[in-house]
């Protein structure tokens, strides 16, 4: 349990736009920032933070919170995950409330965390054997070494270890150490053999290769033989399980991140040890997918850091046509996608060894070609003079084109494509838009098509159109007039206002109050409460908070980081909301001036009598219907005489109440 102290600490050293700058790539845009939504298939930049309150919000998915709620969600953290992360991140010291747990029951509190806790005991393992035994030193270290040509920062870097040639050296001592044998095989460190019934260490004589995950915990391994006369295969992967899914993860995905981000770049290869060469010789915003084409997951990686690939291809060119096809995925993701060819016979790893300083990053700047030129290099040749193969690499190029998503981008291609093609632009146009036309239509139906613009959700102030908020599944009259009140109150509460009064002897006057305060007047004389309860659990939380905090800046914060998450969701769309509520459905209805500041004394007057009046109106109109419903059932003379009564009394209140709206709508 970290103690209640050390997690205020730490909320308050988070600072959100960091926090999911780690994991989006965000552009400042006035005093927030702006990314790509990582909750829904975002297009255009729907995620907004607000370094001021420390949330974040998309406008579109409606996904919303603070820090560690992003960490929650974006990072399938654990609450404690999250803290203890934030806590990492901001050099703050974890102070816990005391309490000695063995590793059997650290194991118990979460299968996850149990799991992570393993791969770490195993990779110190794995690391104190390769710097710390004769062994390690003499084979392991001999070969990432001399043989790969490592230096000791960079096999630490990596994480890099060793396991000794021995079968049971790791198993044992982990189960000394009290470490679950069933964890251990489901990570894929040990294995049962099947004539004993004991553990034995899968990657027994190998050099061990962490692999992390997106916040450098350890996840998986990979380890590889280190002699070629031994049987089997060349490395050894930790299987899928729990915490490990391939096709969700890049080898050097978190070493590569911050140069990610600072080259706006990143290069992609095949393996362990292309990255760590390349990282070796200066070149640190590169990755690998681990031998296969990239997923989806991979693809999203990449797309939090950068928009920019260069895929590196290795020099022999009878594997390359190949392994062009994954290219048409990550161009079809809306990156910027180029390709290198490496000298022949060289691939990533042995190329950077023999180039380091800035010679391996001069040839990767010079050698980067747009990604149809290198589909035309490549195919070009391979065709030969031969027209029919000829034809069907211009298809396939123009297929290529067809699937980037920039207008501008494409027309470049067309361009590039017939110049280097030497056909007229036009004719490649007309290719193009079968191409289009043929992706389109074989798109699986619940991909959204990228030609037709998407249904905007943004959320909609006005009731008048009813278009249901994000964060409100409603579209009763009524509790969208409320979502309106929660609006006002939020964002202007504490702001002062004139309204006119009329006091018992009939005088109007004019008077200056606090907007919260005249909405909780004109709601206790009438003993209103809100019917959607959610409302009303904010509306009672305003009032206490209100009364709390001396500042509006010091009540959005309480309501931006509220325990309560519902409120905390329901508060967070409209505190991040840049423009004012007052929409042209606002100003239709309260007759409010759209073109004025939304703190224009009289704009908010409008809104705020406006507001109320018809949530009353509407709470008439209802009971009305109510009334006039019962009328219909059996009654005694004197009920039905009271049900009359009572609407007469309801049709006055709604009379006057409509000739004030009118008022208001119509100076
Ligand atoms: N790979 C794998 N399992 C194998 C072989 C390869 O997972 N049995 C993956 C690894 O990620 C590896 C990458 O494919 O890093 C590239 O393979 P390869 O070039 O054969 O591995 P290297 O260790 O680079 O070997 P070499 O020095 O012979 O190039
Ligand atoms: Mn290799």
């Amino acid at each position: 349990m970290i103690t209640q102290k050390c997690i205020d600490e730490i909320k308050l050293a988070a600072r959100i736009e960091e926090v999911v700058g780690d994991f989006v790539q965000l552009k400042k845009s006035g005093a927030s920032y702006k990314g790509m939504c990582p909750f829904h298939n975002d297009h255009d930049p729907s995620l907004h933070v607000t370094p001021r309150l420390g949330i974040y919000h998309c406008f579109v998915c409606g996904a919303s919170g603070d820090a560690i709620k992003f960490l929650r969600e974006n990072q399938q953290m654990s609450y404690t995950e999250a803290l203890r992360y934030l806590a990492e991140k901001y050099h703050i010291e974890v102070e816990e409330e005391k309490r000695e747990l063995t590793p059997e029951q650290e194991a118990a509190k979460s299968e996850r965390e149990a799991l992570l806790k393993v791969n770490e005991y195993a990779e110190k393992f794995f690391i104190d054997q390769l710097f710390n035994t004769e062994e390690g030193q003499n084979i392991g270290m001999t070969y990432l070494r001399d043989k790969r040509g490592f230096r000791p920062e960079t096999i630490k870097k990596f994480k890099l270890g060793y396991c000794p040639d021995s079968w049971e050296t790791f198993s044992t001592q982990a189960t000394n150490d009290g470490y679950n044998p069933e964890y251990l095989i489901t990570l894929g460190l040990c294995r049962r053999s099947e004539k004993t019934g004991r553990l034995f260490d899968f990657y027994k004589g190998r050099v061990i290769f962490p692999i992390l995950n997106t916040i450098g915990s350890t996840i998986g391994f990979g380890g590889r033989v280190m002699s070629s006369d031994v049987k089997g295969p060349k490395y050894y992967n930790s299987p899928e399980n729990p915490i490990y899914h391939k096709s969700d993860v890049l080898y050097g995905f978190y070493q590569a991140k911050r140069a990610m981000r600072t080259q706006n770049n990143v290069y992609l290869v095949e393996g362990y040890t292309d990255v760590i060469s390349m990282s070796e010789a200066g070149v640190e915003n590169v990755v690998a997918s681990s031998g296969t084409a990239l997923t989806e997951g991979q693809i999203k990686l990449v797309k939090s850091q950068t928009d920019n690939i260069t895929v590196l291809y290795d020099g022999d060119r009878a594997g390359i046509k190949a392994s062009l096809r994954g290219i048409n995925m990550l161009v079809a993701a809306g990156l910027h996608v180029k390709a290198v060819l490496l000298p022949d016979g060289e691939d990533p790893d042995s190329f950077a060894k023999g180039h380091r300083d800035s010679e391996l990053y001069d040839y990767l700047t010079q050698n980067a070609v747009s990604v149809i030129q290198f589909k035309v290099d490549v195919l070009m040749q391979d065709a030969g003079d031969d027209p029919l193969k000829r034809a069907e690499a211009v298809k396939d190029i123009i297929a290529t084109i067809a699937e980037v998503r920039d207008e501008i981008e494409r027309a470049f291609y067309v361009k590039e494509c017939a110049e280097l093609l030497h056909l007229s632009e036009e004719s490649v146009n007309v290719s193009l838009r079968q191409a289009v036309w043929k992706r389109i239509n074989t798109r699986p139906a619940d991909l959204p098509h990228p030609e037709q613009p998407q249904p905007q959700t943004l959320p909609n102030l006005s009731p008048v159109v009813e278009v249901p908020h994000p964060q409100s599944p409603t579209v009763d009259p009524i509790q969208n007039v409320e979502l309106d009140v929660v609006r006002l109150l939020l964002k202007y509460g504490m702001l002062e206002t004139n309204v006119e009064t009329e006091a018992e002897n009939g005088t109007r006057k004019v008077k200056s109050v606090r907007i919260d305060q005249y909405v909780f007047n004109e709601f206790s004389q009438d003993e209103i409460l809100f019917e959607n309860p959610l409302y009303q659990r904010f509306y009672k939380e305003y009032a206490r908070l209100a009364q709390e905090k001396p500042t509006q800046e010091e009540l959005l914060q309480a309501f931006a980081h509220h325990e309560d998450s519902e409120i905390q969701e329901l508060a967070i769309p409209i505190l991040s909301e840049e423009e004012p509520p007052f929409s042209e459905a606002w100003l239709k209805r309260f007759d409010v001036d759209t073109r004025k500041p939304d703190t224009d004394i009289e704009n908010l007057n409008q809104a705020l009598t406006g507001c109320i009046n018809l949530y009353k109106l509407r709470l008439i109109e209802k009971q009305k219907k109510l009334l006039t419903k019962e009328l219909e059932e059996k009654h005694t003379e004197k009920e039905e005489r009271e049900i009359m009564e009572r609407l007469v009394q309801l049709n006055e209140m709604y009379r006057k109440l409509g000739e004030l709206q009118r008022a208001v709508i119509v100076p």
